[in-house]
């Protein structure tokens, strides 16, 4: 089976394309490199021991899709090209709704017009808004706090919409909770431009010593140690989710969601500590005021993954701080 991976150079979509090729599929890469590099292509064949079919493309750009769609003989899409940051995207809605959107609806036109039946989504937790109820299952409320939140829940009615009108069509929608760690090779992992705004990326920086210290945004939520609690997850985890995404959506038609999480939160400052613990570095920090939009906690209940994907999380967060610490050390 050959799969199209929109966005495939990045940190989410290289370790998809290195499972997915562990588990004998062919991949093609589209990404346009607005948030990753292209020595990412020679990392990932490195890890796989091939040479991966590889486009620059900007999938807004609708006959450069078509013309991909024509010549390349896809059976699967999985399609995560995107903008994604929650700041950003407050400051820039119009890229991130033409962006976003427009690309999807490109994509999706793509596959109508070349029979490509089986969809794979990137979606987010952040689709929840402020949980009223934890853990979090996937018929819960959704809602948005940011335009980039809004443009991953008005991707997934539009999915659903579609899916609806053509009942042979298979889409995933896979709602990824904290995402870190790094393949274990250190060749591959999240590399963000400037200064990062997630946690692990600034850790790692601050581990480095290319930053001072860490500012952790608030410690008087209402959680164990009044500061954020996530559910992270591994990288590694969360791509080999997607390779029993794709093996789902090839036998099953119409549209389901599954959370991708552990289902266990750690805090900001369970990160901060396991992060010492495991690679024996200080992280110096400082308490600072909460950040606008956070929310005290969000976890998931990733049964629904378990039972029909057949998927779990098996990495520990040790493995994540250790992994995200191997790759930051030597990039
Ligand atoms: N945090 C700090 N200091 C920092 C960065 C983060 O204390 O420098 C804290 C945050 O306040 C939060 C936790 O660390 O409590 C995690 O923050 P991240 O920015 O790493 O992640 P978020 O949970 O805010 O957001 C992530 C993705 C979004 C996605 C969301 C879905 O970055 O794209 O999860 O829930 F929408």
């Amino acid at each position: 089976m050959k799969i199209l991976l929109t966005g495939g150079a990045g940190y989410i979509g290289s370790h998809i394309a290195v499972e997915l090729c562990n588990q004998g599929y062919e991949v093609i890469i589209g990404d346009n490199f607005s948030n990753s590099k292209p020595e990412v292509l020679n990392k990932i064949n490195t890890i796989v021991g091939k040479e991966i079919e590889f486009h620059e493309i900007d999938f807004t750009n609708k006959e450069a899709t078509f013309e991909l769609f024509e010549k390349s003989n896809i059976d699967a899409v999985i399609h995560l090209a995107g903008l994604k940051a929650v700041g950003e995207s407050c400051i820039m809605p119009i890229e991130y709704y033409r962006n976003n959107i427009v690309s999807t609806l490109n994509i999706a036109e793509a596959m109508k017009k070349y029979d490509v039946r089986n969809l794979v989504f990137s979606s987010s937790a952040t689709v929840y808004g402020v949980p009223k109820e934890l853990p979090l299952k996937e018929g819960m409320p959704t809602s948005c706090t940011n335009p980039y939140g809004w443009t991953k829940l008005m991707n997934e009615q539009i999915l659903t919409d579609i899916s609806k009108a053509n009942p042979s069509f298979s889409v995933v929608l896979l709602r990824y909770f904290n995402p870190i760690g790094a393949h274990e090779s250190g060749l591959i992992g999240e590399d963000p431009n400037g200064i990062p705004n997630n946690l692990m990326p600034y850790i790692t920086r601050v581990a480095k010593g290319v930053l001072p210290e860490l500012n952790i945004f608030g410690n008087d939520y209402p959680t164990k140690d009044g500061t954020g609690v996530r559910d992270y997850i591994h990288v590694v985890d969360l791509a080999k989710g997607h390779v029993d995404a794709i093996k789902f959506v090839e036998t099953h038609a119409g549209i389901e969601i599954f959370n991708l999480g552990t289902g266990v939160g750690y805090s900001v400052l369970d990160i901060v500590k396991t992060f010492s613990k495991v690679n024996n570095i200080e992280i110096p920090y400082q308490i600072v005021g909460r950040r606008d939009g956070d929310v005290a906690e969000c976890y998931a209940d990733p049964s629904k993954a378990k039972e029909e994907l057949g998927w779990i999380a098996t990495k520990s967060l040790e493995d994540m701080c250790r992994d995200s610490w191997n790759f930051a050390k030597n990039n």
